[in-house]
């Protein structure tokens, strides 16, 4: 049963990644500017895409350094397997609760969660799901000085509607009532989520705001042994929410880096 489990995770994390198929991508042209937008409604109205040939690199696609124009999450195979390394300690030691990621795109990493409980065979622990399904807020200047100038916010390839993601974890069967939508802000959806206790906190969302908001909210309600993992620990304002929440809260916990890009701790028993 084990090796089962295995093989369908390794196969979830190239499908997920798009290892499979990734020399034969096309990424889709896409510019601001007004002739460009023109052209493409013009061709898709056609039926047709302006689309380039992308340079495909496995290893960059392990370590989650490129935006993929087609898998369901960009966060690379090594942080698909910390997730897992994760999941197995804490089913390995009955640490309860459930999992969340916050900032899913196109709900890549939540699936693969999702996966996890299903492989093990588990019916009391669900997945959140927790984003705007329309991109990142713009920046809160006064409460967030260091977000100043962030411009994640313009970017249209962030927008992922929640339709989309709910299709994708259709795609795989493993859209369920063990899968649950927190959708709206961080800020407004998280402090009020019917959240009990959390095993896994996955936070993804690129900014010093959506860090701290997610943070704020899961840490309090991350059981003992469970685990804390920052996607973007390589992004400096949101290792600067990290480092103010470690400080203000006297969390000693050894952080440990994942890729280069992200860190996990786990927390004390
Ligand atoms: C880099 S993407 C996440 C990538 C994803 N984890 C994956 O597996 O590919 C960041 C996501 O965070 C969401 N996001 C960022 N800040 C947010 C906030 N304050 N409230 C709600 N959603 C937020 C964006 O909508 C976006 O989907």
């Amino acid at each position: 049963m084990k090796k089962t489990a295995d093989m369908y995770l390794e196969l979830m994390i190239k499908t997920l990644t798009n290892e499979v198929y990734g020399d034969t991508e096309y990424a889709p042209i896409v510019s601001n500017r007004f002739i460009s937008k023109l052209m493409n409604c013009t061709q898709s109205m056609l039926g047709f895409r302006l689309v380039r040939k992308q340079g495909f690199d496995l290893e960059k696609r392990k370590k989650g350094l490129d935006w993929p124009p087609y898998a369901h999450t960009m966060v690379g195979r090594k942080r698909l397997e910390n997730i897992q390394f994760c999941a197995k300690s804490v089913l390995g030691n009955n640490v309860p609760g459930d999992f969340i990621e916050t900032g899913v795109w196109r709900g890549g990493s939540t699936i693969f969660m999702r996966a996890i409980i299903e492989a093990y065979d588990l019916h009391d622990r669900s997945v959140w799901v927790a984003d705007s399904f329309e991109g990142l807020p713009a920046p809160n200047e006064e409460l967030y000085p260091v977000d100043k100038g962030d411009i994640h916010y313009t970017i249209d390839e962030l927008k992922v509607t929640l339709e989309s993601v709910q299709d994708n974890f259709r795609k795989y069967d493993l859209l369920d009532d063990q899968v649950k939508f927190l959708k709206g802000w961080f800020k407004d959806t998280l402090p009020k989520a019917p959240i009990e206790k959390l095993a896994i906190a996955r936070l993804d969302g690129d900014m010093y705001e959506s860090t701290m908001d997610a943070i704020s909210s899961l840490y309090p309600k991350l059981s003992s042994g469970g685990f804390l993992i920052v996607d973007d620990y390589c992004i400096k304002t949101c290792e600067e929410a990290i480092t103010d929440y470690r400080n203000e809260h006297g969390i000693q916990e050894e952080m440990i880096d994942i890729d280069g890009t992200g860190i996990f701790w786990q927390k004390a028993p």
